[in-house]
């Protein structure tokens, strides 16, 4: 077998775990308000159970509510009215073979009273600063028998969490919630037994995990998870703070489970795009202890297989790769592992704010029952889709999978259609596993592909199709402004499609997700690079962490950024912008690049009315023009055909 030590047994104190492939706690907001397990909670969590996971660790579940929840919609446990719903939820894990854990949680100062009603506490009076969440209040200090209440509550929660029939608990104590907050200096200054040296700082997560311990008796799987390290501070929690932690709790526990936060430069780096970056923290860790280390972070069954031959974790959680894919264990068991649907690293679930996860890539996450599902068609239909993007590619590999007939028009001499040029700029290589992904599901489905086709209506006509899906995309937004049609003027799609040339000075107008990578990727290639944006923000388009990254790539860039301007007039010599101010300003340059996003190309929709097939339109061509939305429409014409 390929993935010998992946999928070999392991024990986690009493606890047998049939492989070494665990999903870490990931919130989905698939809560009730209350914060109460629903059927879309139970779907989601089965299917990455079904999928093959050894180990699946229910999302940080609130041991205080309202005071320590950090977004509505999140699962609570602080309370008898969640046990019956958590006591479904481990069973549908457990059905599957896999062993069900639960991480309890307080999210501390990252908790808003604008959620909660609360004021949020902390072990000092010092707001969370705008990193990976916006900046937070100050929260109230905890006071010596405040934390032990709060260590009460673990306890409690605890004991509930057993009495659900879970396998096993973790403690949070990673990232920047309540018991991380105690372990790092940055956020505790406390002069009493709680602050100062790491066995002061460490003494409240001792103390909830010797109370939970005594409470669940010492052959139930208890662990934790830490921070290796805080990233991007000098007064943060460190590795040598981690492992002094590590080997104070190794006889309490029977499992460390190594994350990592980060601030400034590193607010990203729990979610890492660098496949196997935290990998580390866990070796360095596992030199300190005797219990399995669970390590993360954009692991693949590659990296994990090697990581555990080399020692240096012994159990694989796999996050964003198994929401995007929950079958990803039993596919890497199989051996295909070209049929794991890849992870982009895209940011859109976490991006949702106080609202349900979704996923760029899979668009069926905890959401059976919503109508959509795949099943054999009750008619076979012979289908033209024309465009071969990411929504008709979808389109064509579902309604395949149902057993229509299914013929693929692209124009290009490849498939991917905008994922090729969104896989373009800087550290956008992350998309192309995804066109290989789709491109090779349909040559598996056996779709007819035709590549170089522009597809004409009286050709199309000629198929003599029961139905045709336009999933042509989208054309640049060209305004109507004074010398627009000038040649020094180009789309972005002109550089990134066609690989136009530009001057060396280069004036991009939109600060959209496309202007700033198109920038960043001009800057890249010498150019001198000037970006006008009518808003007050870059990126608009993206979600906070995607926006986030971008920024902190382009932020210390010789990129000059003039906001809430708007192009008057374009010249052979450069453009003419005017600022909320009513300021004129003329910036002088060779070539303009226009990036105001796209709008649908859809003319051949209206020239197919009144035929006898039925037409359908998705993805850019729609409207839209993210991959999440292209996926997901493909998906859903694709069930519903
Ligand atoms: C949508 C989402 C929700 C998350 N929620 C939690 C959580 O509830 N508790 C936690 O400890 N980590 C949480 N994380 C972090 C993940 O457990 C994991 O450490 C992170 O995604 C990195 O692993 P990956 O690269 O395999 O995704 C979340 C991550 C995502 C993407
Ligand atoms: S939304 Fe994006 S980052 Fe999240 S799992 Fe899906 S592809 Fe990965």
């Amino acid at each position: 077998m390929k993935f010998e030590r992946l999928f070999q047994q392991v024990n986690i104190g009493v606890m047998s775990v049939k492989n070494r492939i665990a999903m870490p706690p990931m919130g989905t907001g698939f809560a009730t308000k209350e914060g109460l397990v629903t059927e879309q909670t139970l779907d989601y969590y089965e299917a990455r159970a079904r999928g093959g996971a050894g180990l699946v660790i229910v999302e940080c579940t609130c041991v205080d509510f309202p005071r320590g929840i950090h977004a509505l919609h999140r699962l609570v446990i602080h309370d008898d009215s969640a046990v019956p719903g958590l006591t479904r939820l481990a069973q549908v894990i457990k059905k599957h073979g896999a062993r069900a854990g639960i991480q309890l949680h307080h999210a501390g100062r990252i908790a808003r009273s604008k959620v909660t009603g609360l004021q949020p506490v902390a072990p000092s009076a010092i707001r969370h600063p705008a990193a990976s969440y916006p900046q937070g209040e100050v929260p109230h200090e905890l006071t010596a028998s405040e934390i032990s209440d709060i260590v009460d509550l673990f306890t409690a929660a605890a004991s509930r969490a057993k009495r659900a029939g879970f396998d096993g608990i973790e403690i949070h104590a990673a990232h920047a919630y309540l018991l991380a907050e105690f372990l790092s200096p940055f956020c505790n200054k406390r002069h009493d037994s709680y602050g100062g040296g790491i066995e002061n700082r460490a003494r409240m997560l001792i103390e909830v995990l010797k109370s939970v311990r005594k409470s669940v008796g010492d052959d139930y799987p208890l662990w934790y998870r830490i921070n290796g390290r805080e990233y991007g501070l000098e007064d943060g929690f460190t590795l040598d703070d981690a492992k002094a932690v590590a080997q104070m709790l190794n006889s309490t526990v029977d499992a460390i489970h190594v994350s990592a936060w980060g601030y400034g430069r590193s607010a990203l780096a729990n979610c890492p795009d660098k496949p196997g970056a935290l990998l580390p923290l866990a070796e360095e860790i596992k030199k300190v202890v005797t219990v399995p280390v669970i390590a993360v972070g954009r692991l693949t069954p590659e990296l994990g297989e090697q990581a555990i031959e080399q020692g240096k974790a012994d159990i694989i959680a796999f996050g964003r790769e198994l929401i995007a894919d929950p079958e990803l264990p039993n596919k890497a068991l199989g051996g295909s592992l070209e049929d794991i649907r890849p992870c982009i690293a895209c940011f859109h679930c976490h991006d949702v704010g106080g609202s349900s996860i979704a996923c760029s890539v899979n668009a069926v996450i905890g959401s059976k029952g919503n109508g959509y599902e795949v099943k054999p068609a009750e008619r076979i239909k012979r289908i033209a889709i024309i465009g071969g993007g990411p929504a008709g590619m979808e389109a064509a590999r579902i309604l395949s999978l149902r057993g229509h007939k299914v013929v693929l028009f692209e124009r290009e001499a490849l498939l991917g259609g905008q994922l090729n040029l969104a896989a373009l700029p800087p550290h956008k290589e992350r998309i192309n596993p995804l066109i290989s992904y789709l491109s090779t599901q349909l040559k598996k489905l056996d779709v007819e592909i035709r590549l170089n086709v522009e597809a004409h209506l009286e050709y199309i006509k000629s198929l003599k199709p029961d139905a045709v899906i336009l999933a042509t995309g989208g054309v640049p937004l060209v305004p109507q402004i004074p010398g627009i049609g000038l040649k020094n003027v180009v789309t972005a799609l002109d550089i990134l499609t066609h690989g136009v040339e530009t001057g060396r000075r280069v004036v991009i107008i939109g600060g959209g997700s496309t202007g700033c990578e198109t920038a960043e990727l001009l800057f890249e290639g010498g150019k001198e690079v000037t970006v006008v944006e009518r808003r007050p923000q870059l990126a608009f388009d993206m979600g906070f962490r995607d926006r986030l990254r971008l920024s902190l790539r382009i932020k210390d860039l010789p990129i000059t950024f003039v906001m809430n301007a708007i192009c008057e007039e374009i010249t052979k010599d450069g453009v003419t912008v005017s600022t909320e101010l009513d300021k004129k300003q003329f910036i002088s340059t060779d070539t303009i690049v226009l990036a105001l996003g796209m709008k649908p190309n859809n003319t051949l929709f209206s020239l197919m009315q009144g035929e006898e097939f039925e037409t359908h339109l998705i993805g850019d061509c729609r409207g839209g023009g993210k991959i999440c939305e292209a996926i997901n429409d493909g998906f859903k014409l694709g069930c519903a055909l």
